[in-house]
């Protein structure tokens, strides 16, 4: 028996990182799990890969019509839906001098829209399930002042905000639903390895180059975070609602270095 075995699960941004992650070890451990992602290529071939039941979806996760459709889609087909990984993100590089509001609302639309969209339109489908688990994708970034990022920052605190009340409302309304967040450091994925020229191209740092290691000294792997949501995907973290699971290898409670 796998630690999901039976259950069905959907993850956004399932082409490639964490996703693709997520969404090989869920079906590995006995889900069938519906990537969607706005990369069909991609999506497809992890899909493939993957083999099985799971199956590929285009979805772009700011589209609520699209959101309607996944789920109503997931509900025929496979006939439940429960496990959400709300795992689409962007970032882009800027400050809060120079950010620009196409930055902000970009950033915002796929990750805050993106969620609260996904939350909103899973509920009452996990609801007649039975009950279900919604992970959301925050970060470290959210826990700190990452100011080069701040438009991702401002809106992995959203994602993180949002994620409490839409715990606090499922128990409220005696909905068998769960929602935590999980809040990884850096982990090696094509989002962390494009950061460097990203902040190059904003004029923030010197550009890199090609053959450079990623931008932080340690990075996790996607596994280490696919691992977290399992657990959090499980019935093993049943009485877990309304958190937030750090996965930084000490990043966020290190003591700063006071120099003598
Ligand atoms: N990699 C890290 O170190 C790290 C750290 C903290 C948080 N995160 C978060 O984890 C998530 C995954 O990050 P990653 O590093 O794997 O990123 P990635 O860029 O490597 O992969 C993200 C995937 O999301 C897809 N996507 C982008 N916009 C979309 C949209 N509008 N609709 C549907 N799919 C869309 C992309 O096509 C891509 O396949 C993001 O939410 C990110 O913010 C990552």
């Amino acid at each position: 028996m796998g630690r999901v075995e039976g259950k069905v699960a959907i993850v956004t941004g399932a082409a490639k990182g964490l996703g693709e992650a997520d969404a090989r070890l869920l079906a590995r451990e006995g889900a069938t799990v519906i990537l969607t992602d706005v990369d069909e290529v991609n999506g497809r071939r992890v899909t493939a890969d993957i083999g099985g039941p799971s199956r590929f979806v285009r979805q772009d996760v700011r589209d609520e019509d699209g959101w309607r459709a996944l789920i109503e889609e997931v509900m025929a087909r496979e006939g439940r839906l429960d496990v959400l990984v709300n795992n689409a993100g962007v970032v882009e590089a800027g400050h809060v001098e120079n950010t620009t509001m196409d930055n902000w609302r970009f950033v915002m639309a796929v990750s805050a829209d993106g969620t609260f969209l996904g939350c909103k339109h899973a509920i009452p489908a996990m609801r007649t399930s039975g009950g279900g688990s919604i992970i959301n994708m925050a970060s470290v970034a959210s826990l700190g002042g990452h100011h080069t990022v701040f438009s991702y920052v401002a809106a992995k605190g959203a994602v993180e905000a949002l994620t409490r009340a839409v715990a606090v409302h499922c128990t409220q309304t005696k909905t068998p639903v769960r929602c935590n967040s999980i809040h990884p450091a850096g982990m090696d994925t094509p989002m962390v390895r494009g950061m460097g020229k990203k902040m190059a191209d904003a004029g923030m740092a010197p550009p890199r180059p090609a053959d450079a290691p990623p931008p932080l000294t340690a990075l996790g792997s996607a596994e280490d975070i696919a691992y977290a949501v399992l657990y959090l995907a499980s019935d093993e973290s049943r009485f877990v609602n309304g958190q937030k699971l750090v996965v930084d290898n000490t990043l966020t409670v290190t003591p700063a270095v006071v120099p003598a």
